[in-house]
């Protein structure tokens, strides 16, 4: 990786870091705050094919761009290919996702109240393109697919997915009372 793009990298982690102030679940007013730093210093990252190849239709690609040593925030690119989605889950840590390319679209649910695990959906589809930020708190529960074209965006989390519970430990089952989004519109 390039040294302006690391120190660049550095930087935004560090603003970060002073934002949060050691705060581990910040709230929606923050979180908002560092969706705009990482808007800021998307395009000094010059995220391009050239170093992180789209992926191909069907395809997921993970890059770790700046992973924190001890598992705090940490920052990777995410290329969904075309087609792909992802089941209901939640991070167990605060994200804010930033749209570069394509557009990722996102049902959010909540666990009903007399729960049983089951799912509602939370509120309508929200589509992260680019230059769009979705940001998400330790509980909140997302099911992402990917409309048209492969995409990249940003993902923050507040903890290096290393340090996080295994994707699927992650995941709900697609509640049956519920249309399955990624299937309805394939
Ligand atoms: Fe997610």
């Amino acid at each position: 990786m390039s040294s302006s793009r690391q120190a660049r990298l550095g930087r935004l982690l560090a603003a970060v870091a002073e934002l949060l102030a050691g705060q581990a679940n910040p709230d929606e007013r923050l979180l908002r705050q560092i969706a705009a730093l990482l808007k800021a210093a998307a395009p000094e990252l010059q995220i391009g094919p050239a170093q992180f190849p789209i992926a191909q239709p069907g395809q997921e690609l993970l890059y770790e761009l700046a992973l924190d040593p001890t598992g705090g925030p940490s920052l990777y690119l995410v290329s969904d290919g075309a087609g792909t989605h992802s089941p209901p889950h939640t991070h167990q840590t605060w994200a804010v996702v930033l749209g570069l390319r394509g557009v990722e679209l996102n049902q959010l649910y909540r666990l009903a109240g007399d729960s049983g695990g089951r799912l509602q959906a939370a509120a309508t589809e929200q589509a992260v393109g680019p230059g769009e930020c979705l940001v998400m708190q330790a509980e909140d529960i997302h099911a992402t697919r990917v409309q048209g074209e492969s995409c990249y965006h940003l993902h923050l989390y507040g903890r290096a997915l290393s340090h996080l519970p295994p994707f699927a430990a992650r995941c709900f089952d697609w509640p049956s009372s519920l249309p399955n989004v990624a299937q309805m519109h394939r």
